[in-house]
């Protein structure tokens, strides 16, 4: 059964502290979630909380051109972004097919080319400027065919 829930967050602030509540339901956790979404909508910043509730303390930037940042002590999480990526090629001449096990949890912005690929994500993350609302409100919609991690990830609360 495919999961949803929607958030609205008003602030950086709240939705970091949003990510740090999905990244305490994600724990143990292995695959691909899907972040969608303009950019500034606010990506990576939602990652920076997933991260943190993960329980890794560590800083987390874009990795607009790295392409991948790796995150835990064994590289557990990746952060991906793939905005300037040409070709599914180049990545996997990065090795980035080595993730793709139950060892890891893979966070990617603008996966267009994974989803070109037939890459099903075990979570999707879509954000969006609110129309009419503050500058700073973002609506956060999460969807998942995991039923178990999806509700989950729907009980969160903000
Ligand atoms: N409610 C909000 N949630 C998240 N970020 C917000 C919010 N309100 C304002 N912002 C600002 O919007 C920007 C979001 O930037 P962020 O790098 O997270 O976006 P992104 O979606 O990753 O963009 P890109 O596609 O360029 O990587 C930050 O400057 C942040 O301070
Ligand atoms: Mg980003």
């Amino acid at each position: 059964m495919t999961m949803n829930k929607s958030w609205t967050s008003t602030s950086p602030e709240q939705t970091l502290a949003l990510g740090q509540k999905m990244g305490e339901a994600l724990r143990g956790a292995a695959g691909l979630i899907y972040m969608t979404g303009d950019l500034g909508a606010g990506k990576t910043k939602l990652t920076q909380g997933i991260v943190k509730g993960l329980g890794f303390d560590t800083e987390v930037t874009s990795p607009t051109f790295a392409l991948i940042h790796e995150y835990g002590p064994e590289s557990e999480v990746i952060h991906a972004d793939l905005y300037r990526l040409d070709s599914y090629e180049e990545l996997q001449e990065i090795g980035f097919e080595e993730y793709l096990d139950d060892d890891h949890l893979i966070l990617c912005e603008w996966p267009d080319l994974l989803e070109d690929e037939g890459l099903e994500p075990i979570i999707r993350l879509d954000l969006r400027r609110v129309d009419g609302e503050s500058e700073q409100a973002r609506r956060i919609t999460m969807t998942s065919d995991d039923s178990a991690l999806g509700e989950r990830m729907a009980s969160i609360e903000i």
